[in-house]
This record gives structure tokens, C-alpha cells and sequence, in this order.
């Protein structure tokens, strides 16, 4: 890292937790106590997850001090509670939580003043495990916007930066030449799952050059796509029939081709321009086989967001950090930007939007690289690869730029709606 990293990474880890406060500030004790769905964990539960978290990697995996009573790892623990029990476990109260997590960092800055700046060990190398835990805390926020779009017991309104005006670019296709890539990455702050670097060929292929808009996928519904098992996969034929779907989550119809949506605490007019979000993949899936095309894979929309120039680049603009100018990242805005919002961010050979605003669901079952290694923990990745799950790219408005790149790597299950995830569409060159 050209920065030596330990200032870097303060930074970070600083960053990811005046996000946290910020988000959860003045909600009442209740609120963070409460499931507000099976689905996610009670706000408090990823407060006091996060601090053990980094209590387990940044203190006790560096030789550090340990606060914890045996008790909290096992509270705190993913994968010894499901979601939708944590509220009934014996919880830190908020107060303590956010104690607990104060504590926890104050020890992690005495502690990084002890380590090495350049130790070859794999953990401290270029401060790895520090940026793991960064981006862990950020994937925590992103996780509490989830949650706090699902609540409905508390009118959640945060102010909102606005986003860039868009620009008129009408959806269009962009053709991306056929050769190889260079996928994944050897980065410092990289994940298990985006190692190793390694090249593959693509075939020649159309891309979007836009998210599928609200406006596309209004067109979809109201013309029967959830009432036509032709453009679905069966699975999600009987998904959408047992659930009884005709719209994306958080749409709210009004009759007379009148729709209107929730976002946090506020109803609004469904913006049309903006990319569609809460879909699951099915509804991405069933809406491109209904345009005539197909979801891309991960290695096509890596390349789209490579450039098909051959040149490496961290974002689909280059090297340069991201700014409000070029992706709709960080969580602030509180919802995606129009498309077209964003020129500087647009790829090498012309695709606008690859990251930020939503998750982008690709075709891709999520599984390991050729010569892929657990590393720090298998917990992370490896116990996810199979067909059960589907890759998503590219991040989300509520994504920190730090855990966004062109080779970070999402994943979740195809019916999964309570996510920050639209779609693009790709065909084939026939
Ligand atoms: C990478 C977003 C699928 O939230 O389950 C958080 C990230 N891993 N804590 C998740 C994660 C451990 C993970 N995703
Ligand atoms: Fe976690």
C-alpha cells in the first residue's frame, strides 16, 4: 500500500463506526431491541456482533487483550443463532452494547501502536485483518439499512445527500469484445473468495449499459409477467405462487396504473428512473427471459467492469477512490441515484453504473476460484459455495466503497428481497 497502512485502517475502522452511531441515533430502546423480521437480527444484535467481532481479530488473534465474559461469543455468534431466535437471547442492553463496542476499540488503538507496520505474518501483512474487520463492520451497516427498511414500528427519515443530477442516456446495449480477463484479485485488503487472480476467456457479448430502471420493470408487471410461468424458472414459479408475489417488495399499488413505494419512514411516487431494487433473482431471472435476454455471468460482468482493454483497474473508472461523482456509495443518499447520474464512473467501454446504487444479481452460483484457499476462517466463504447461492456485483448505495471493487464478490439466496439488489440484463452475440 502506498499509505502506510495502520493509518489507513484507523481511518477505516473509524469511519465504519460513526456510520453505525449515526445510522442508529435516535432510536428508542425498543426499537433496537426488536425483530423486525425473521429475516434480520435485532439492531443491537449487530452492534454488539461487530465488537466481538473485532475483539476476536483485532485483540485476541494478535495477542491482545480479551474483554469477553465466554458467554458473549456464543450470543454473538452467526452461526449458533438464527436470525430470527437472536431477539430472545440474553442481549447486551443498547447502553452496554454501544459500551462494549467503544471499549473494544479503544483497546484496538493501544494495541496497533504494538504491532508492526510491515509484519510478514498473513494476518498483519498490509493490515489485512484490520481491513477484514473494517469491511465486516460496513456489510454490519449495510445489514442495519436492511433492517431499518423493514421496520414499520418507527417512521425512520435520516437526511439524505442528494445525488448528482442524471444526464438523458437512454438504455441501450453495449457490445463487449470477446477475450480474456483478469478476474478476482490479489489485493491486500481482498477476500478469500476474490483469490486468486487468475485469467479466463469470455466470448464477445452485449451488456446493459444501465441497471434494469422501476420504469422497465413497472412495463413487466403490468403486462402479466408474474402471471406467466413461461418467463420463470420453475423454482420461482412456485416461489411467487406460494407467496402470493406480483410486485417487488415495498411497491405499493394503487390501482389505475398508480404505484407508489416505501422507502425507510417515507411514501413516495415510484421513481422511475431509478434502478429497481428488492428483487430477488428470480424476479431478475423471469424478467430478462421476458426482454429476450439473460442475467450475465460474474466473469461477464467482471469484464464489463474491467474494461476489455486488458488493463487491471480497481473500479470500473480506474485506481481513483471513489467520490459522489463517481458511484452512489456509503449509504447517505438512502436510496439508488437515476441512472445516468454518474459519467465519471462509467466502465472502459462505456457501461454506466456498474457500482453502487444496487447489488447487481448475476447468473453465477457462488463457489471457489481454481486454487482457492480458506483464509482467515472457512466461515466467511467456503461453508456458502454451491448452488444454494447466487453471486451478486458491484455494491449497493448502502455499501462503504472500502468493501466494494470490481472483484468483491456478494452472495445470497435466489429468493432474497429484503437485499439492495437490482439487475442488469446481457445477451449473447448469436
Ligand atoms: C457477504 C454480505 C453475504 O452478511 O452474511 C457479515 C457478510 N459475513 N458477517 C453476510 C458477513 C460475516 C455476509 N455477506
Ligand atoms: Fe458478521
Amino acid at each position: 500500500m502506498e499509505i502506510p497502512w495502520k493509518a489507513h485502517a484507523w481511518r477505516e475502522l473509524e469511519s465504519a463506526r460513526a456510520r453505525t452511531l449515526d445510522m442508529l441515533a435516535g432510536l428508542p430502546e425498543a426499537e433496537l431491541l426488536r425483530q423486525h423480521s425473521p429475516l434480520m437480527s435485532p439492531l443491537v444484535w449487530d452492534v454488539a456482533h461487530v465488537a466481538n467481532y473485532e475483539e476476536q481479530w483485532l485483540l485476541r488473534a494478535l495477542g491482545g487483550r480479551s474483554f469477553t465474559e465466554p458467554a458473549f461469543d456464543a450470543i454473538y455468534d452467526a452461526f449458533l443463532h438464527p436470525r430470527r431466535t437472536r431477539s430472545q437471547l440474553p442481549l447486551l442492553a443498547p447502553e452496554d452494547a454501544f459500551a462494549y463496542a467503544a471499549r473494544v476499540r479503544q483497546a484496538v488503538r493501544e494495541h496497533l501502536d504494538t504491532l508492526p507496520e510491515d509484519s510478514p505474518e498473513p494476518l498483519l501483512k498490509d493490515g489485512f485483518v484490520f481491513g477484514m474487520v473494517a469491511q465486516h463492520e460496513q456489510q454490519h451497516a449495510e445489514t442495519l439499512a436492511a433492517t431499518l427498511q423493514l421496520m414499520t414500528t418507527w417512521e425512520y427519515r435520516p437526511a439524505a445527500r442528494e445525488s448528482p443530477r442524471p444526464g438523458a442516456v437512454p438504455q441501450h446495449e453495449v457490445f463487449i469484445p470477446g477475450g480474456p480477463v483478469r478476474l478476482g484479485s490479489d489485493g491486500p485488503w481482498a477476500y478469500d473468495n476474490e483469490r486468486p487472480a487468475h485469467t479466463v476467456d469470455v466470448p464477445a457479448f452485449l451488456l446493459d449499459a444501465h441497471p434494469v430502471t422501476n420504469g422497465d420493470y413497472l412495463v413487466f408487471v403490468e403486462s402479466g409477467g408474474y402471471e406467466d410461468p413461461r418467463w420463470w424458472h420453475p423454482k420461482g414459479w412456485d416461489f411467487i405462487q406460494s407467496e402470493r408475489l406480483s410486485h417487488p417488495l415495498f411497491w405499493l399499488p394503487q390501482g389505475q396504473h398508480v404505484w407508489l413505494r416505501r422507502r425507510f419512514g417515507w411514501i413516495e411516487p415510484l421513481p422511475k428512473d431509478e434502478p429497481v431494487q428488492h428483487v430477488c433473482w428470480y424476479e431478475a431471472d423471469a424478467y430478462a427471459r421476458w426482454a429476450g435476454k439473460r442475467l450475465p455471468t460474474e466473469a461477464e460482468w467482471e469484464k464489463a467492469a474491467q474494461g476489455s482493454d486488458g488493463t487491471p483497474r480497481e473500479h470500473p473508472w480506474g485506481g481513483a477512490r471513489p467520490t459522489p461523482l463517481h458511484a452512489n456509495l456509503g449509504g447517505d443518499t438512502w436510496g439508488p441515484a437515476s441512472v445516468g447520474a454518474f459519467a465519471r464512473g462509467r466502465s472502459a467501454d462505456g457501461v454506466w453504473g456498474l457500482l453502487g446504487d444496487v447489488w447487481e444479481w448475476t447468473a453465477s452460483d457462488f463457489s471457489g476460484y481454481a486454487g482457492f484457499r480458506a483464509f482467515p476462517y472457512r466461515e466467511y466463504s467456503e461453508v456458502f459455495f454451491g448452488a444454494d447461492y447466487k453471486v451478486l456485483r458491484g455494491g449497493a448505495w448502502a455499501s462503504a466503497p472500502v468493501a466494494v471493487r470490481n472483484s468483491f464478490r456478494n452472495w445470497d439466496f435466489p429468493i432474497r428481497r429484503q437485499i439492495f439488489a437490482g439487475f442488469r440484463c446481457a445477451r449473447s452475440v448469436k
